[in-house]
């Protein structure tokens, strides 16, 4: 066994190492007598060292098995490991690049990879095919406020907040596509859900009007949730998650309007004005009348984004939803069906303080030539995360947290 040496203790005549791979912990004993013995005791934590042994059952080990070590080898000698007793959550961000190997974020990561290969599963097995878009741009896709400026050759340019304006061109050559990417939001607030470097699951097709894209929508979050609770069912008893709970937040995922949502917060006695965007708080008193995922559809016309098509039938709304997690852990999706009308567009972005649409001309012209109806949304990946391992703040969803006030490691 390869490994690193995550805890070690020794009493009359043993050493017992809890030696740590990527696959998890195992405990290892060594006895007085064996050749290794003096190095086995000297050996600092976090070292890296190789063993060899014979495996036997052991109740009383950890997963029920105990490895006799029979020589022992270091690999990598540690110096005095630096996390011991100070475990604040700022110290253990300063040393992140050391805290990773815990064996907690190692089950939320490989929780992580999991969801990672089921989006791409899911979107393959229902005929998507990937695309990749530039995270270099010249306009805004959400709106200016979140937006992180960069110097482009002399010209102003942005990092993405989302592949959306891209997708919405290559829907005209290959119809339904999908991308995970990062996107990025230069927020200013510290939440527990907001990251400033996010990865953004995003989905766009051809042909797909608003109920329909809900329903993809449920469906991917469904298969997430059955490969999460069925490939990783160890590492969610690590963070305190029962898959079998889990199972039970399969789709259908009930549908409420905002103005049905909103008369709910007004009876558990909620002021807010009409329009408002829901915060975290909102979301959370919402989640409590829901036991699975839930979309809130229809928000007020000129609440959201610009691209949000205006219901015909009611003006005063837009096709669109926001998925929100049960149990607090608020929205995971955002999606709408797309307006292809020029000139309302034109008119969005005006209301919304772009005097010049002339960044858009390009997207303009994927209304122009053959415009088809069409929807998408985007699901950050660390919402979800955070929401299946039911973590207290989203920067556990991610190995190297990007947020206000963090830069390094
Ligand atoms: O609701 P948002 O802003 O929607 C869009 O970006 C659309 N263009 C997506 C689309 O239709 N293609 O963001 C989508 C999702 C949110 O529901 C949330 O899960 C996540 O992205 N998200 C964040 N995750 C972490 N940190 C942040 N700062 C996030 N901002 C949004």
């Amino acid at each position: 066994m390869r490994g690193w040496i995550y805890r070690k203790r020794e009493s009359k005549g043993i050493v017992f190492l809890m030696l740590r791979d990527s696959s998890g912990v195992a405990q290892c004993v060594i006895k007085e007598g064996v050749k290794d013995f003096p190095e086995a005791q000297r050996v600092p934590v976090e070292s890296s060292v190789i063993i060899e042994g014979a495996v036997r059952a052991d109740k009383r080990a950890p997963g029920g098995y105990e490895v006799d070590i029979a020589s022992f080898k270091v690999a990598g000698k540690a110096e005095k490991y630096p996390i011991g007793k100070d475990v604040s959550p700022e110290f253990l961000l300063d040393v992140r690049h050391l805290a990773i190997r815990d064996p907690r974020m190692a089950a939320i990561f490989r929780i992580r990879s999991e969801v990672f290969g089921a989006i791409h599963e899911h979107f393959r097995s229902q005929g998507f095919y990937e695309i990749q878009s530039p995270s270099i741009t010249g306009a805004a896709c959400e709106g200016g406020s979140t937006l992180f400026p960069i110097k482009y050759f002399g010209e102003k340019a942005f990092l993405t907040q989302s592949w959306q304006l891209y997708a919405e061109a290559m829907i005209a050559s290959l119809e339904k596509i999908y991308c995970i990417a990062p996107s990025f939001r230069a927020e200013r607030s510290r939440t527990r859900r907001h990251l400033a470097e996010y990865w953004h699951a995003e989905a766009e097709a051809a042909w797909v009007q608003h109920d329909e894209n809900m329903g993809i929508q449920e469906s991917l979050v469904g298969h997430i949730i059955e490969r999460v609770a069925e490939r990783r069912a160890a590492d969610l008893a690590v963070v305190g998650r029962d898959p079998k709970e889990l199972l039970k937040m399969k789709p259908p995922f009930k549908r409420v309007t905002y103005e049905k949502a909103f008369q709910m917060l007004e009876e558990d006695g909620v002021q807010m004005d009409w329009k408002a965007e829901f915060g975290a708080e909102h979301e959370r008193i919402l989640s409590n009348h829901f036991s699975k995922p839930f979309f809130i559809t229809e928000f007020p016309a000129g609440a959201k984004a610009f691209y949000m098509k205006v219901k015909p039938s009611n003006h005063e709304v837009m096709l669109c939803d926001d998925m929100i997690a049960p149990e607090g852990f608020g929205e995971l999706i955002g999606g709408s069906e797309r307006e292809t009308n020029v000139e309302v567009l034109k008119k969005m972005l005006r209301a919304q303080g772009n005097k010049s649409c002339k960044a858009y001309e390009w997207y303009f012209d994927t209304r122009r030539y053959g415009s088809v109806p069409h929807s998408g949304f985007g699901m950050g990946v660390e919402r979800i995360v955070m929401w299946l391992c039911k973590l207290d703040h989203i920067r556990d969803a991610i190995a190297f947290p990007r947020m206000m006030n963090r830069l390094y490691p």
